[in-house]
């Protein structure tokens, strides 16, 4: 995006729309325009990749189909469906944020950005992908894929302001929703954060890091994506974290209460009492587990 005149800018349209027309992935959240729908999808998306999203996905909007019928649910069987795909947390502002559109909102999703970003588990990212792919307002849309995009496009680390207005200034008038969805598919398709294929990559010409990538003489440059703007942070290892044994209670307890006093078992931390009290007092401060009596109950 070095000093893109209009004409640059529409030609740098037309080849990455063009592109996307022949690649594009058919996914069901690209098949509607429903904002409950759409950001639902979003919120899945967030922390994980889109082949595992697909099935919970299929299955949030056959159970949850309007935001009154997730509030009317009761939490545990939001987070019973929501059982495998992690980051449980998302399930339960999901949850509240239904309520939130049923009471204040009249069922509807709101199109504005406050809103939008007064939703708990809505961030920037979240906000602006909705108003792009459910009610296609102009606006672009920051992801990690995107986020590193902009930054090798431009050969360098970018503030999260900077981002954002690059994004918002690359969408051509009226296209948002198909602008946003091809930078997407190309963040992860092509430029992909390991292995870019630069030599298939239809923003070749205008991207300063395929200058680096291609060039006879590797520089030894660092990748300009590492740590710009919206660039996620390698996820920590699974194995033996806190998360893998959160996950485990909740998953033991999607199948009924259980006595407090098996939780440590069902983490696998028999072995260590004190980790597995902390982290039954953190999923309790958190809402996602009760506890009646001497049980431990979801929700
Ligand atoms: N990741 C986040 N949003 C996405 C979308 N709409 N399509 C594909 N991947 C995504």
């Amino acid at each position: 995006m070095r000093h893109a005149g209009s004409d640059a800018r529409g030609s740098r349209h037309a080849e990455l729309i063009g592109w996307w027309s022949a690649e594009r992935r058919d996914l069901p959240w690209r098949r509607t325009r429903d904002p409950w729908l759409v950001l639902v999808s979003e919120v899945m998306l967030q922390q994980t990749q889109v082949e595992r999203v697909l099935p919970y996905f299929e299955t949030f909007a056959e159970c949850w189909p309007t935001p009154e019928q997730c509030a009317a649910a009761e939490l545990a069987d939001v987070l019973a469906v929501w059982q495998g795909l992690g980051y449980p947390r998302r399930a339960r502002n999901l949850w509240r944020t239904a309520a939130i559109i049923s009471e204040r909102h009249g069922g509807r999703v709101p199109a504005d950005l406050d809103g939008l970003l007064a939703l708990p588990g809505v961030g920037p990212y979240t906000a602006r992908a909705v108003q792009a792919f459910a009610f296609g307002i102009d606006t672009g849309v920051v992801d990690t894929n995107v986020g590193r995009i902009l930054a090798r496009w431009q050969g360098r680390r970018l503030s999260p302001r900077e981002a954002q207005r690059i994004a918002d200034e690359l969408v051509p008038a009226g296209e948002s929703w198909v602008w946003n969805q091809a930078m997407m598919d190309l963040g992860a398709q092509v430029c992909t954060r390991r292995d870019p294929s630069c030599g298939q990559c239809p923003a070749q010409r205008w991207c300063a890091w395929a200058v680096e990538v291609l060039g006879p003489e590797p520089s030894g440059q660092p990748d300009p994506a590492d740590r710009s703007a919206g660039v996620s942070a390698r996820q920590a290892p699974f194995e033996g974290s806190d998360r893998q044994a959160r996950g485990r209670l909740l998953a033991a307890l999607s199948g009924g209460s259980l006595p407090t006093e098996q939780a440590a078992a069902a983490m696998r931390l028999e072995h260590d009492e004190a980790r597995a009290q902390r982290l039954v007092e953190e999923l309790t401060a958190e809402g996602l587990i009760t506890a009646v009596g001497d049980r431990l109950r979801l929700g």
